[in-house]
């Protein structure tokens, strides 16, 4: 064995003080007692699997000025999560063989963390998907336009979900639908205007449409971002091959404990009511939510920093979900097995990764935590090149070392890999 790592692990729905033996990336022997001449001992802190985030948009090619692959992936990396992946909106969006050939190359050069990259299904390239797919992890749809997204067209789902289907790749779609939003008939001026352009029943009628598309498919289709009462209640019709996903900013944050003047919180789908947090939060403890996402969708201070309706939508928060989720979990929000199951278990299985779990046989991604460290989130102490974060002030539970395939790649606030560790995953 290469490495054997001993503390409390969390294996088969315990904690139990054992070793973790790693032998070439992998997990390959889980046991009371190992050793090897290099053997980490953590004492009483937890061994969790990391993070698995499937849904970040790093900005690179195109928008470096925000974030790129290499300030993203160590973001990541820092708040425990082993393995991204990108979205298309980045300029050129990722419509084709060369420009995913592009994103590859740029993020296999920076990437701190494992990587897979989505093509977007637009209009145009509905009829190429195939020849797409060996190159991309999965497809991302946009029903209703967002900040840089390319929109497909209603009436063009059925195709493009057929298509998809055929790759037998995962399709993520954005669900708000392109008939209800408001937002060029009316100026917004707050939070509460960008909820009305943006209601709870835009994202009700794109969730119908969803399934109402999906009969005779057999591939996945993911709901990004679920953020309403109403949603949920349709998710109930939903089929199996039917998941779906929260963020953090959606469980944390209710639009009327928010200053609604601040743009930092504009984002799509909007930030709703307490009513729609609790229920969403109900659904996370239900096993009606498949699992955690960020939607880390970072913008500058100073893009965000001007009127209202000219504000980008959009927040980070990459590094700051597992964290976030830990203290939930110690104030009894969420149980360990829930938080485990919806941030690593289940979208290493949606993507078909050997990750997410601590089994033999598995990739040896795992954070070591110390539950009694409870630290305040401050910009300051984050990497998203954005230099802000939505979650300023709040208490969360940071890891102190994650491995990645074996490899230590932080231990104690300094990273031990180079850029371009990561590799490109889930094609
Ligand atoms: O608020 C959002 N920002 N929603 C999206 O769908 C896109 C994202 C971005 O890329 O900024
Ligand atoms: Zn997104």
């Amino acid at each position: 064995m290469d490495l054997t790592i001993e503390g409390k692990l969390y294996y088969n729905g315990t904690f139990e003080q054992g070793c973790l033996g790693i032998e070439q990336g992998k997990i390959v022997a889980i046991k009371k007692s190992l050793k090897t001449d290099n053997h980490i001992n953590v004492g009483n802190n937890l061994i969790l699997p990391a993070g698995i985030d499937l849904h970040v948009h790093f900005r690179d090619p195109g928008f470096t000025h925000k974030e790129d692959f290499s300030t993203g992936s160590q973001a990541a990396a820092f708040g425990g999560v082993s393995c991204v992946f990108d979205m298309p909106n980045t300029q050129p969006q990722t419509t084709s063989k060369q420009t995913l050939k592009e994103k590859t190359q740029i993020a296999s050069e920076k990437s701190y963390v494992d990587f897979g990259l989505y093509a977007a299904v637009s209009d145009e390239n509905i009829g190429r998907l195939a020849e797409i797919s060996p190159f991309c992890s999965g497809f991302k749809i946009f029903l209703g336009g967002s900040t840089h997204s390319l929109q497909l067209s209603t009436k063009n789902l059925r195709v493009a979900l057929l298509e998809t289907n055929r790759t037998k790749k995962i399709t993520l779609i954005h669900a708000e639908d392109e008939h209800c939003l408001k937002t060029h008939e009316d100026l917004e001026n707050n939070l509460v205007d960008h909820l009305r352009c943006r209601s709870a029943e835009c994202e009700e009628t794109a969730i119908r449409t969803i399934i109402n598309n999906s009969p005779g498919l057999s591939s996945p289709i993911h709901i990004c971002h679920l953020s309403s009462c109403e949603g949920f209640e349709m998710l109930r019709k939903k089929p199996n091959q039917v998941s779906v996903g929260v963020t953090p900013h959606h469980l944390f944050f209710d639009v009327h404990s928010l200053n609604t003047k601040q743009t930092l919180y504009k984002v799509n789908p909007p930030i709703r009511s307490s009513f729609d947090r609790d229920t969403l939060w109900y659904g996370v403890n239900n096993k009606l939510i498949d699992i955690f996402e960020s939607d880390h969708a970072p913008h500058t201070g100073e893009e965000k920093n001007v009127e209202f309706d000219d504000a980008p939508s959009g927040l980070p928060g990459v590094e700051t979900m597992y964290p976030l989720l830990l203290t939930a979990m110690k104030k009894e929000q969420i149980k360990l097995s829930t938080l485990l199951t919806l941030l690593c278990e289940r979208p290493a299985q949606l993507l078909n990764l050997p990750k997410g779990k601590m089994e033999v046989g598995r990739d040896a991604d795992f954070i070591v935590v110390d539950l009694k460290k409870t630290e305040t989130i401050t910009a300051e102490k984050l990497h998203s090149k954005c230099g802000w974060t939505p979650f300023e002030g709040f208490p969360a539970i940071f890891p102190s070392m994650i491995f990645i395939r074996g490899e230590k790649v932080i231990d104690d606030h300094q990273m031990f890999v180079k850029q371009g560790f990561g590799k490109f995953v889930g094609v």
